[in-house]
C-alpha cells in the first residue's frame, strides 16, 4: 500500500497556531459550548484529540477523560504544545496523522477532530482509521468545515446553482498547488455517507459558530453573542445553518 503523504504543512516558522486564536474567543467559546454539550454526563478512560493542534482542546478534555492523548503531525505544534500544556498531567503527545494513526486498535473511548476536515480533501481513509482505534462503545466528535451553511446557500442561489456535493477548495489560485495545504469545505450530507460507508453512524448534529462575523462581534457584546449562539446549536443543526458542524457518531452496530 502506499505511504501516506506526509502531513505536516503546520511546520512553518513563519506561522505560529496559538496566535491565529487571538481575537477568536466567540468561536472558542461556541466549539466548547458545543462539546459540552454533546459530552455531557459522559466519562471517558482514554481521549484523542486528533490533529490537536498545540493542545487547544486537550485541557479541555482533561474534564471529560483520565487520559487525554493530542495526535498531531506538526512538530512545530507539539513543541508549542510542550510550553502551552505544562503543569497539565495526563495529556501524551503523539507525532501521528489521521490516515495512519499511531495507536492501538480500539485503544480509546473519545475521539475529537475539531478544524481538521478542512485540510482532508478525502477523509475516508481518516475515518477507517478512526473506526479502528475507537473501542466498541466509543464516540467520535467530528466538526466539519460546512459548504452548505446558510450564506452560502444564498450565495449559491443567487448564482443559479446548488450547493457542491463535493469538498470545494477554498485556497487563492496562487495556492492551488501540491505544495500548499489543503484546504477544502464539506458538504454535511456528503461526510455523512461517508462516514456511514465506514461503519460510523452520526447520532447529532450541532451548528456551531452561527454568529462568526467581524462585524457582529464589533457591535454586540461577547456574553450576548453567546447566549444567542447557545440558543441557536440545536434547532439549527437540521439545516446546517452555522459556518462549522459538529456531529457526534457511534460505530455503527
Ligand atoms: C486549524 S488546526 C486545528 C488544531 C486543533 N484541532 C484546534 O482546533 O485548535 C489544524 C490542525 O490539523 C493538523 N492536520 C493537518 N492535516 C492533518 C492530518 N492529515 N491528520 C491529522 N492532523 C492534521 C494540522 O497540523 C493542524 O495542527
Amino acid at each position: 500500500m502506499p505511504k501516506a503523504k506526509k502531513a505536516n504543512q503546520y511546520d512553518d516558522p513563519s506561522f505560529n497556531y496559538l496566535n491565529y486564536w487571538d481575537g477568536r474567543d466567540y468561536e472558542n467559546a461556541a466549539e466548547q459550548i458545543a462539546l459540552k454539550r454533546l459530552l455531557k454526563g459522559m466519562r471517558f478512560k482514554h481521549a484523542a484529540d486528533i490533529g490537536g493542534g498545540y493542545g487547544r482542546l486537550c485541557v479541555f478534555l482533561k474534564d471529560y477523560a483520565s487520559k487525554v492523548t493530542l495526535a498531531e503531525p506538526s512538530q512545530q505544534q507539539l513543541d508549542i504544545g510542550k510550553e502551552f500544556l505544562q503543569g497539565h498531567k495526563n495529556i501524551d503527545m503523539v507525532l501521528t496523522q489521521s490516515d495512519d494513526l499511531k495507536l492501538k486498535d480500539k485503544s480509546v473511548d473519545l475521539i475529537t477532530v475539531i478544524r481538521v476536515m478542512h485540510h482532508l480533501p478525502d477523509p475516508s481513509k481518516s475515518f477507517a482509521e478512526f473506526k479502528r482505534v475507537l473501542s466498541d462503545d466509543g464516540i467520535l466528535i467530528l466538526e466539519i468545515a460546512n459548504n452548505a451553511h446558510a450564506l452560502n446557500r444564498v450565495r449559491y442561489a443567487l448564482k443559479g446553482k446548488g450547493i457542491p456535493k463535493d469538498p470545494v477548495d477554498i485556497r487563492s489560485s496562487k495556492n492551488r498547488n501540491d505544495k500548499e495545504i489543503a484546504f477544502v469545505n464539506h458538504n454535511p450530507k456528503t461526510v455523512i455517507k461517508q462516514l456511514a460507508h465506514e461503519g460510523l453512524k452520526v447520532e447529532k448534529v450541532l451548528s456551531v459558530s452561527n454568529l462568526r462575523s467581524p462585524a457582529l462581534k464589533k457591535v454586540v457584546p461577547q456574553a450576548v453573542m453567546l447566549n444567542l449562539e447557545k440558543a441557536m446549536q440545536k434547532p439549527l443543526a437540521k439545516s446546517f445553518f452555522g459556518p462549522s458542524t459538529f456531529l457526534l457518531i457511534k460505530k455503527a452496530s
